[in-house]
């Protein structure tokens, strides 16, 4: 079955007290939107259709940024959901299949549910995704009757038996496309809010003789974030779910909840994460890596058998082969390490390239930014870089090179040569002796005269 998805992510998010849309708030490493857009990515629908309003720039960026084919309509006032909704009809246009609704703010629907939600669409003509609230609030409540739902009614425009109702209404609605924006034709805003409601296409659809039906998932799913209070605890049930499902995968973690994982991180089996380690997102690490406590990571690979840290950060385009050390307070950026290489202590390596089974002294920066533009440094195979060696990019060092520690090399150095870049070593005899004696009677005749 063909799918499309509406996302509605024009509102201003209130009560966030916040400049930036409540849509683009980061929840592991995304925007709340992006886990809608990956939630929603899991049906693989052929059109992706995101209502924005407040912040359409900044929603659009986003958005394309995670999906280019993703289309960006505005609503320019929002008058309600059923309003948002309708936006999407033209960007439409022609679509035979299902459209599934699911609101930017509501981060976690899994894509089993969404399933589920097909499944039914294909035998009801409206589907709704409900839940059981534990404290049902100012949740729309679901009317059902058997199987059938019969309508939806607002909080705000509940009698009091409608309230006492517990099954209430996610936002999430799919139906066939052409449907929907007929029975969207047909919502009114006479109710307390002044608002066309969306789900008001559920009473309009059975008015009409046409069926409609309710699959349920758990509360958590459906959290809705409104707040950053409320941000602040879907971060925390996000974070306890990854860390579980990372023991579940056979990782080691001594102190779980100091480990922090983005939306999608990646841990092989048998690695072993240290406390307080941070992953931004956009990483893997392979099976039996051990990252050590402190380091952070954004936007690499680690491979099988490398150590990274204790302290060490690793940021975006950190492409590390097998059994690589990279140790205390070295940063790697944009780089290439080989197999067996060694970056132990207190170095800079971005936008370089190094072999395998090369030695990085303490203290060595490639310098790759001259103010303006970024250079290259390419280090080949079993190359020993002497410690606090300053690599002035762009510079290649051939295989089995070495440089003397202290050096600061501007140009190429070919295979199996010592590089030596410093000034050499003076040495005057009894020099050292005869300047301390000097000083000190310096500082006895001050101490006399003052
Ligand atoms: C909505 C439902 C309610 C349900 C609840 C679940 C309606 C009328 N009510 O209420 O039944 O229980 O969600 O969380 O749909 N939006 C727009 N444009 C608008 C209005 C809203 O894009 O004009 C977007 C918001 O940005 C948000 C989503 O739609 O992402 C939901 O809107 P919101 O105002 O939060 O609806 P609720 O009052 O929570
Ligand atoms: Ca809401």
């Amino acid at each position: 079955m063909k799918t499309a998805l509406v996302i509605l992510a024009a509102g201003k998010g209130t009560r966030m007290n916040s400049d930036l849309p409540k849509v683009l708030h980061p929840l592991a490493g995304a925007p709340l939107l992006v886990h809608a857009m990956r939630a929603g990515g899991s049906l693989a629908p052929d059109h992706t259709v995101i209502v924005a309003g407040h912040g359409i720039d900044a929603v659009r960026d986003a958005a394309l940024d995670h999906d280019e084919t993703a289309i960006v309509v505005e609503q320019s006032e929002q008058l309600g959901t059923a309003h948002a909704a309708a936006q999407a009809r033209s960007a439409l246009t022609g679509f035979g299949g299902t459209v599934i609704v699911l609101f930017g703010d509501t981060p976690f629907v899994r894509p089993e549910t969404l399933e589920a939600m097909c499944e039914a669409a294909a035998r009801h003509d409206v589907v709704v995704l409900g839940f059981e609230a534990r404290d049902p609030g100012r949740y729309g409540r679901l009317v059902m009757q058997g199987d059938e739902l019969q309508r939806i009614v607002e909080f705000k425009d509940a009698t009091e038996p409608e309230r006492a109702i517990t099954l209430c209404n996610s936002g999430v609605i799919a139906c066939r496309a052409a449907l929907l924006f007929d029975l969207i034709e047909a919502v009114g805003n006479d109710n307390a809010a002044g608002e066309y409601y969306l789900p008001d296409i559920v009473g309009i659809a059975r008015a009409r003789g046409l069926s409609a039906t309710t699959v349920t998932c758990e509360e958590a799913e459906t959290l809705g974030i409104n707040t950053r209070a409320e941000l602040a605890s879907a971060e925390a049930a996000f974070q306890s779910r990854a860390r579980a499902m990372a023991f579940e995968d056979g990782v080691t973690m001594p102190a779980p909840e100091t480990v922090h994982f983005a939306f999608d991180t990646v841990v092989g089996g048998d690695s072993l994460i240290e406390p307080n380690v941070v992953f931004g997102p956009g990483v893997t690490v392979e099976s039996g890596a051990t990252i050590r406590a402190f380091s952070h990571l954004e936007g690499c690979h680690v491979a099988r058998g490398s150590v990274i840290g204790p302290y060490a950060r690793l940021r975006p385009g950190a492409e590390l082969a097998e059994n690589v050390r990279i140790g205390n307070f070295v940063e790697v950026k944009n780089a290439a390490i080989g197999a067996g290489t060694k970056v132990n202590h207190l170095s800079y390596i971005g936008d370089a390239t190094l072999g395998e089974e090369t030695n990085i002294g303490a203290g060595t920066i490639t310098c790759n930014y001259d103010g303006v533009m970024k250079h290259h440094t390419h280090i080949g195979n079993r190359v020993f870089i002497g410690s606090n060696t300053m690599l002035v990019a762009p510079v290649q060092i051939g295989d089995g090179a070495m440089t003397g520690s202290g050096s600061v090399i501007t140009s190429d150095v070919e295979a199996d040569a010592l590089a030596l870049a410093r000034a050499p070593q003076v040495e005057k005899p009894g020099m050292a002796a005869k300047l301390m004696k000097i000083l000190r009677a310096k500082k006895a005749r001050n101490q006399r005269g003052s």
